[in-house]
């Protein structure tokens, strides 16, 4: 597939594998996808499973992710992980403002703004995901609502930071449901995010971030979200649970 920017597609594994099973599973991504040089591929398991699956990847073509991460560098914040922490295990990227933790923690885009700052400042990758809800999108609401989320999660980066950033658009009706955007609802909306981008920096850096669709990605999906121009990744929740779905998302979207 012959796409402007390299697709990215990572695993959003969430509270899901024990260290053993995570162990497992990239052992088995590692053979299935040691060929793919096309893409980007990125594997989120939960903190506990880093630091044996930073083992397994090195030295292959699969990046290491976490879920998320602390605003503060260190201190008195009982339960929390720092970037610094995530830097011991080589971990490139960074997923923040997922909706279960905006949902769950009620994280606000301005914390998952100061979590991007932090993130970048120890030179990870935040993959920083927006999205409405089913209500939302019936009201008439999505745009309004990937403005606020777009301008409120990326506030105070500079130019260069944000194309260093991913955007993940992911309608919150479409994550785990069965239910994926058509095609059409899909590049709508990344069309609107890249020509938010370009209003609220430059066209270069609109035309260089990569914005990954997320909500029942599959492999009978894959391609045909893929293709579309202005989507260039994946961040994949479910399906990137085993080795054969997570396999041929990858192997169906080059
Ligand atoms: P899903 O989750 O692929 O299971 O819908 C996507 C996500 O939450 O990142």
């Amino acid at each position: 597939m012959n796409k402007e920017r390299k697709l990215i597609i990572a695993g959003n594994w969430k509270m899901n594998k024990t260290t053993a099973e995570a162990a497992d599973l990239v052992r088995d991504l590692k053979l299935d996808l040691a060929n793919i040089k096309e893409v980007d591929i990125v594997v989120c398991p939960p903190f506990t499973a880093l630091g044996e699956v930073s083992k397994l990847v090195l030295a292959s073509n699969i990046r290491l992710g976490a879920q998320n991460m602390s605003e503060h560098n260190f201190g008195a914040y009982t339960g929390e992980i720092a970037a610094g922490m995530l830097k011991e295990f080589s971990v490139r990227y960074v997923i923040l403002g997922h909706s279960e933790r905006r949902q769950y923690q009620k994280e606000s885009d301005a914390l998952i703004s100061k979590k991007a700052l932090a993130a970048h400042a120890a030179s990870i990758r935040p993959i920083v995901c927006v999205g409405e809800t089913l209500a939302e999108r019936e009201a008439g609401q999505t745009e309004k609502v990937l403005d606020t989320q777009v301008r409120g999660s990326l506030a105070g980066l500079t130019k260069q930071q944000i194309e260093e950033t991913i955007i993940a658009y992911e309608p919150v009706w479409a994550i785990g449901t069965g239910k994926t955007a058509t095609s059409a609802q899909a590049q709508d909306a990344h069309k609107f995010i890249r020509q938010l981008l370009e209003t609220l920096f430059t066209k270069t850096v609109a035309r260089r971030v990569r914005i990954q669709y997320g909500g029942s990605v599959k492999p009978s999906n894959a391609r045909e979200l893929m293709a579309l121009p202005d989507v260039d990744g994946a961040l994949v929740g479910g399906a990137s649970l085993e080795v054969r779905s997570f396999g041929d998302i990858i192997k169906n979207s080059i």
